[in-house]
């Protein structure tokens, strides 16, 4: 199944959500690909990423754009010519980007048990408010808290950023889909609006979370 969900989060934000259901054979026959887009497919060791890739090409074009239009800069961050940002994120057989006037991050994760492993690792400020004993509760914050920081990190794009020490999420719940978030680094603190949701399909077990960020 192709297009899997769109959200029109407001005037000129779009994100829309790839089921990577496609073979290789399938995607390479329905995007067009410049020569240095073909050259870092070629080079991608699995197919899935490959599929991934791919897929991202497919959003694009579904929101009027080809793969000329897509450009990165040295760090890896994708960029339009054009007055519209974009963000790309893909995990397992999903493939998802969020298009936008406004400076945006995006980022979709499967929730895991194993989070909770490394949950020390990029939370400190949230440790306030989490409580690991509610554990079906702590892994789906844990994700959330994980997602934000990779959208806050995908816009921000700078040097020894670290999720830790740097980045904070204010306290929410699971049911209100947003909370705020603030990157402190280099002297200076940015906000940041943070929305999330569940995304679940009948194809793979397990259910994703899906982080949005906006810069304020
Ligand atoms: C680069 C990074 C943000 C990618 O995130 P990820 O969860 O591994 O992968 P995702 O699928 O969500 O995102 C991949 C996409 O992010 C985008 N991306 C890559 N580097 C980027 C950057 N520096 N800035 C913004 N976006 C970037 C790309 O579009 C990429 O997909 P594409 O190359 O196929 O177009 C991530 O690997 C990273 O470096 N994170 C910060 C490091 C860190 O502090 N980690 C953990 C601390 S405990």
């Amino acid at each position: 199944m192709p297009l899997f969900q769109t959200i029109q989060f407001n005037e000129t934000t779009k994100i829309l959500i790839w089921e990577i259901t496609e073979s290789l054979e399938e995607l390479l026959s329905k995007v067009v690909l410049k020569e240095k887009t073909q050259k870092r497919l070629n080079g991608m060791k699995s197919q899935m990423h490959q599929r991934a890739f791919l897929s991202v090409r497919m959003l694009i074009q579904e929101m009027g754009f080809t793969d000329k239009d897509l450009h990165y800069d040295e760090f890896g961050k994708p960029y339009f010519d054009c007055h519209n940002y974009i963000s790309i994120t893909h995990s397992y057989h999903f493939a998802a980007i969020i298009i936008s006037h406004e400076t945006v991050g995006i980022d979709m994760e499967l929730q895991r048990e194993k989070i909770q492993k490394i949950a020390d690792k990029f939370t400190d400020y949230e440790c306030n408010y989490l409580e690991p004993k509610i554990t079906e509760e702590y892994i789906k914050k844990l994700t959330v808290i994980w997602g934000a920081k990779e959208a806050i990190f995908k816009i921000r794009n700078e040097k020894g950023i670290s999720f830790k020490d740097h980045i904070r999420v204010e306290d929410f719940s699971l049911e209100k889909k947003q909370t705020e978030s603030s990157l402190h680094f280099d002297d200076l603190v940015k906000d940041f609006d943070v929305h999330y949701e569940e995304i679940k399909s009948d194809n793979f077990e397990g259910t994703f979370t899906l982080v949005y960020a906006f810069e304020k």
